[in-house]
């Protein structure tokens, strides 16, 4: 039986090497991130940006886009690393995810366990409830 830690460093290290892959030359900020599928899957996203901005997308909704493509509709835990490509950060917190992928995620269940992380031994566990509380979701529509 695989005990939640072993998830939890597994996920991380799949948002790590997806973090590898990031395409991020205006910000040179780069971020990975792995979700977890209650069918067992795991799919990875990067964050891929535009030389105009806008349009640039970040690793967790990658990660979520390419699994709810996949049939995906339920998941249990989102891993996520990230900072400056040159490994110097302004501060000691570890990235968290932006309001519009908090709210994205929340589309697909409130009890999602976000793993926030520095490496494998560096991370925190959040609820998505918690990073948006009083969130909109579809419950709140007919
Ligand atoms: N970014 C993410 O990929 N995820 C986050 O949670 C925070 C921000 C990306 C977007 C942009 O490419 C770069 O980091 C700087 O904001």
């Amino acid at each position: 039986m695989e005990n939640e830690k072993n998830i939890i460093q597994d996920l991380i290290r799949r948002a790590m090497k997806a973090r590898e892959y990031s395409y991020s030359p205006y910000s040179n900020f780069s971020v990975g991130a792995a979700i977890l599928s209650e069918s067992g899957k795991i799919y990875t996203g990067c964050n891929i940006e535009s030389a105009s901005y806008t349009p640039t997308i970040c690793a967790e909704r990658v990660a979520l886009f390419k699994a709810v493509s996949e049939g995906e509709r339920k998941f249990k835990m989102l891993a996520l690393v990230g900072g400056p490509k040159n490994g110097e950060k302004k501060t000691e917190e570890i990235v968290s995810p932006c309001g519009v992928c908090r709210q994205m995620l929340y589309e697909f269940g409130k009890d999602l366990k976000v793993v926030m992380a520095d490496n494998e031994e560096k991370y925190e566990v959040r609820m998505l409830e918690e990073l948006l509380p009083y969130g909109f979701g579809p419950d709140n529509l007919i």
